[in-house]
């Protein structure tokens, strides 16, 4: 099917499967900011904060799209949006298409009412707004007049003909509920839990198993069963409580070893991978370098070990893995490798490991034997300006071990706003240069692990630790005469101010 195939695209994937780069994209495209030309008339209906409720209230079904005039994904999205506008603006029943500018900071209050972290956004607003979900389409006008005509249509497509079956369950997720009636508490509850998972799944029901491509034709009834384009093709399912049936389908539609590679088919798998909680399992590989296979089952034998043990299993091409090797600070020399990633970011690597490697390590990994790993920078050698350079094997050395005090910027390359504050940073450093109690000092944070004492939402964040150890954010002026006096009122004295160690020495 097309319809999946441009709803990520490359530049969006990695921001997918690396959200924590998302934010600070956020924070720093304002820069970019142009204003779009507004001209001719639109079947998209802008709406803001003033008429966006009455708005929403009047129609059954509405779709919104939260933008950001700087966004590139946004500006590509529009006249794919416009043309689907247009075209479903005659679709019985009527499909409403409309856009809300995020970045007017009289909407801001909405964009965060409805949980919008990244551009764009696009929201379904059933009942006048009684039913809010997250549109999982596709982004170019065919896919989206295809999946909104489907979402704008009964939740569960009823299936009467092998031919229907046929047609509805391709190569994708396809949920089939098997009733001997379509009523009664167990069909309700089927249909409930379609209509909570539409966006993302699709839903049919049938009297007869017999009309369906797999599977056992005379299965007691009822039953749910799933087909899926990998693994064991098919699974029935016969518990009709809401939230079981909901984490069935979830935990089901995973593969057992999700693949990372450039095939866009595999991708609402891969966004699943990166979107469940579980710990995350990733071996990567050249694909085509030799014992590909051999890395392959042996991955898939221990996935099937611990299944239902959340930890989830991905095998990842190097052709296709540039965005996961920055992020990690992974090197292509360390192929074949397998790194393990918690949710609350810590990590565990093993280089250079071999398909019989993996089920032990995963073991030991299990067993709490293995060592964390963290993304460093190596250590400078020569690191003689005014502004320190810190890096991950550094960090906690100098900002709580080194009894000073210290101002860290953390920074990214990238960033417009930290090149800005670039020299005043350094007017700061060569102010206290004479003041050995002082440190100024930063971090490409891109490039290092931050620990969790840090919160970096975005770039430049700075942060100050006295000599002994009280730990602040500073978000006053980005100015030298302001970060100067915060560094002078914040400091502790030390008793020593000539002896480099005198304050960890004394502790
Ligand atoms: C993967 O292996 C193939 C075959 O040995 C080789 O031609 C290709 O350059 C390798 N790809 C990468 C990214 O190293």
């Amino acid at each position: 099917m097309a319809t999946s195939r441009v709803w990520i695209s490359a530049a969006c994937l990695a921001l997918l499967v690396f959200p924590s780069l998302l934010s600070p994209a956020l924070a720093e495209e304002e820069e970019e900011a142009a204003a779009a030309a507004e001209s001719e008339p639109s079947f998209v209906l802008t709406l803001d904060h003033s008429n966006f409720y009455d708005t929403v209230a009047k129609h059954p079904f509405i779709v919104v799209e939260f933008y950001a005039p700087w966004c590139g994904h946004c500006k590509r999205l529009a006249p794919e949006y416009e043309k689907a506008a247009s075209v479903l603006s005659k679709n019985d029943p009527p499909v409403v298409l409309a856009k809300v500018d995020a970045n007017e900071d009289v909407n801001k209050e909405l964009a965060s009412k409805y949980e919008v972290k990244g551009f764009p956004t696009l929201k379904i607003f059933r009942n006048g707004g009684d039913i809010i979900q997250d549109y999982k389409g596709p982004r170019e006008a065919d896919g989206i007049i295809e999946y909104l005509k489907k979402q704008a249509g009964p939740a569960s497509a009823v299936i009467k003909s092998s031919e229907d079956a046929s047609n509805l369950i391709v190569d994708k997720i396809f949920i089939v509920g098997i009733f001997q009636e379509f009523s009664g508490e167990e069909f309700e509850n089927y249909i409930k839990v379609a209509e909570k998972l539409r966006t993302e799944y699709d839903f049919g029901h049938t009297s007869e198993a017999k009309l369906l491509p797999r599977g056992d034709p005379t299965v007691k009834l009822p039953v749910v069963r799933l087909f899926k384009p990998f693994d064991e093709l098919f699974v029935d399912f016969k518990d009709f409580d809401v939230d079981a049936l909901e984490k069935f389908i979830e935990s089901a539609s995973i593969p057992v070893v999700a693949t990372f590679d450039k095939d866009p088919s595999n991708h609402p798998f891969l966004i699943k991978f990166f979107n469940s909680p579980n710990s995350k399992a990733m071996l990567f590989m050249n694909f085509s370098g030799e014992n590909f296979d051999a890395f392959k089952s042996k991955l898939h034998e221990t996935a099937e070990n611990y299944k239902g043990k959340n930890i989830n299993f991905l095998i990842g091409d190097l052709d296709a893995s540039q965005g996961a090797f920055q992020y990690f600070g992974l090197k292509e020399e360390q192929v074949p490798l397998i790194i393990i990633q918690e949710n609350d970011g810590k990590k565990y690597l093993q280089p250079k490991v071999s398909p019989d490697q993996i089920a032990t390590w995963v073991k030991d990994y299990i067993d709490g034997n293995l060592k964390p790993y963290r993304k460093s920078e190596p250590i400078p050698e020569v690191n003689n300006e005014p502004v320190k350079i810190v890096v991950a094997d550094t960090l906690q050395e100098v900002v709580f071990g080194s009894g000073k005090n210290v101002l860290l910027e953390f920074y990214a390359p990238w960033c417009g706003h930290c090149k800005k504050l670039a020299p005043i940073l350094d007017e700061v450093a060569i102010s206290f240069e004479n003041n050995a109690d002082v440190i100024i000092a930063k971090m490409d944070a891109t490039a290092n692990d931050v620990t969790n004492e840090f919160d970096v939402q975005g770039y430049p964040t700075l942060y100050f630790s006295s000599s002994s150890g009280k730990l602040s954010q500073y978000d006053g002026d980005r100015t030298a005469e302001a970060i100067i006096n915060f560094v002078k009122t914040n400091s502790d004295a030390t008793s020593q101010p000539d002896s480099p160690h005198s304050a960890k020495d004394e502790l």
